[in-house]
């Protein structure tokens, strides 16, 4: 063997250009001006877009701006004693979350940090917050369902596996309450739930997750919370954290169910961020890239091929409106990006029609195909039933001597009204819905009094349970309806024990 006296001399020079950059300090700057969570750092010419750096306090700041004289850089946490002259590190990573089994059961901020006073999580995985999302030739059509439970959404407006499905409304009209039924009701569905709270009360995310632990809902899934009184930087990473920590499962192979609870926060305090940083503010403020602040979060929500394990992120992002307004900037962004939404209305609500589902301005565009057989039969054209029901029922108002037709469309549409309502924390099972919506479209409450609907269904489910456990059993394994006369006589048998009251 003969050595080459060019290699080693090239090798020689290489290790002389890299040690000279080693000992070039890019890897600490100086703060040069601090307020408000943002410092300006001079120093950090290598810093990456979204790395981590590490003030002298030890708290944690994420660069965002990369200018060409300093990096504007949001501080993760106090800053109080950060002043002009501290020094910055880099840390060369890019912001992660812990991953894993690890975290579920447990209450967590958007850096993975336990606040649940359980003691630490020993995850050893760790994720990337940002990251591409799926792409086209990895994913697969949408076709299982997702059983919220809440018969007006499995109904009207099904969701299925890897859809995104946005949850719009104002405040107090029960978005919250759909996202906690649909986690309740994921119990024995194999699916893992992430329930993101972002800006809201710290009391409002202590019930939810009471609710969830009362239930046993918390064995199958993690809070990321970053309440109102966190840092903005906190609670624009907060959805990010959340669906990175669903991304593992779903990689995995299994099925998560993320809630991002909700956008319209998390779009606040982005713009908050943002006019802090110097960013031009747009439409409302918002700075130009709010579309992609939502846009590259929900499109990580997936539906993967059978190569990849076939696993799900479905999302359930929520946005609340400013009286019934959807055409704000953010609500329409948002529905662009969905595949479809779900409307709930104040006016219903106060109406007692909960959940206050606007069967019209809600849609669903890909979970219809996700949808069981025995759903699709017995549910299919009770979304636009319930929509003209609504028009004929203003219209009607106005004349007293209605045709028959009309008489009977009313009259069913009364009882759909009454039967689609729901109490709170009570999902029902998807055979069950299937029985109830199958004696309402098949005209067997038509002549039960309209105050008496709700009361039959209790009483109806409780019979099948005890009578007619087979048929129950017959749906949710097969998927699709018994035969009709069975079905009828079931109904037909029941209804000779139910007292209609006076
Ligand atoms: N199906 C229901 N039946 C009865 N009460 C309900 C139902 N859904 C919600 N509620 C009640 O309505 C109130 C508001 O619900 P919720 O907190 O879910 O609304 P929200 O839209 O999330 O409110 P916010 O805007 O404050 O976040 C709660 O007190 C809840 O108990
Ligand atoms: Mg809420």
């Amino acid at each position: 063997m003969s050595i080459k006296a060019e290699e080693i001399s090239a090798l020689i020079k290489k290790q002389i250009e890299n040690y000279q950059s080693e000992i070039e300090v890019n890897d600490v700057g100086t703060v040069i001006q601090v307020g408000d969570g943002i410092a300006r750092v001079h120093g950090l010419d290598n810093v990456m877009a979204g790395e981590l750096v590490e003030f002298s306090n030890g708290v944690m700041g994420l660069a965002q701006n990369l200018e060409q004289n300093n990096v504007g850089i949001v501080i993760l946490g106090p800053f109080a004693d950060i002043r002009e002259g501290s020094e910055v590190r880099r840390t060369g990573r890019i912001m992660e979350v812990p991953v894993g089994d690890e975290l579920i059961g447990r209450v967590v901020n958007p850096l993975g940090q336990p606040v649940d006073g359980l003691g630490p999580i020993n995850a050893v995985k760790t994720r990337p917050i940002e990251s591409p999302a799926t792409g086209v030739m990895d994913r697969k059509s949408v076709h299982e369902p997702l059983q919220t439970g809440i018969k007006a959404i499995d109904a009207l407006v099904p969701i299925g596996r890897g859809q995104r499905e946005l949850i719009i409304g104002d405040r107090q009209t029960g978005k919250t309450s759909v996202a906690i039924d649909t986690i309740l009701n994921q119990a024995d569905q194999n699916m893992v739930c992430i329930y993101v709270a972002i800006g809201q009360k710290e009391s409002t995310v202590r019930n939810a997750v009471e609710t969830l632990r009362k239930h046993g809902a918390l064995d199958y899934t993690i809070v990321v919370t970053a309440s109102a009184s966190q840092p903005a930087p906190l609670l624009f990473l907060a959805p990010y954290a959340g669906v990175t920590m669903g991304e593992e499962f779903m990689f995995n192979g299994r099925h998560v169910l993320v809630v991002y609870d909700d956008l319209s926060k998390q779009a606040s305090a982005y713009r908050e961020l943002s006019l802090l940083l110097r960013r031009p503010p747009g439409r409302e403020a918002f700075p130009g890239d709010v579309f992609y602040l939502h846009s590259r979060l929900l499109e990580r929500a997936a539906k993967l091929n059978d190569t990849l394990g076939a696993g799900s992120i479905t999302a359930l992002p929520f946005v609340e409106t400013q009286a019934g307004d959807i055409s704000a900037y953010i609500p329409t962004n948002v529905i662009s990006i969905t595949d479809g939404q779900i409307f709930l209305q104040s006016d219903l609500f106060f109406s007692g029609v909960r959940p206050a589902i606007n069967a019209g301005l809600s849609v669903s565009r890909v979970g219809g195909s996700a949808q069981i057989k025995a759903m699709k039969k017995v549910a299919g054209t009770l979304r636009l039933d319930l929509a003209s029901f609504r028009e004929l029922e203003a219209f009607a108002q106005f004349g007293s001597d209605l045709d028959k037709a009309t008489q009977a469309k009313l009259n069913r549409g009364a009882r759909t009204v009454e039967v689609l309502k729901q109490d709170l924390n009570k999902p029902l099972k998807v055979e069950k819905q299937v029985a109830i919506l199958y004696a309402l479209t098949r005209g067997h409450l038509d002549e039960i009094p309209v105050s008496d609907i709700r009361r039959f269904e209790g009483e109806f489910h409780s019979w099948l349970d005890q009578n007619r456990q087979n048929l129950l059993d017959h749906i949710r394994t097969t998927g699709d309806l018994p035969k009709d006369e069975e079905m009828n006589s079931a109904v037909a048998e029941f209804k000779k024990t139910f007292v209609v009251s006076e």
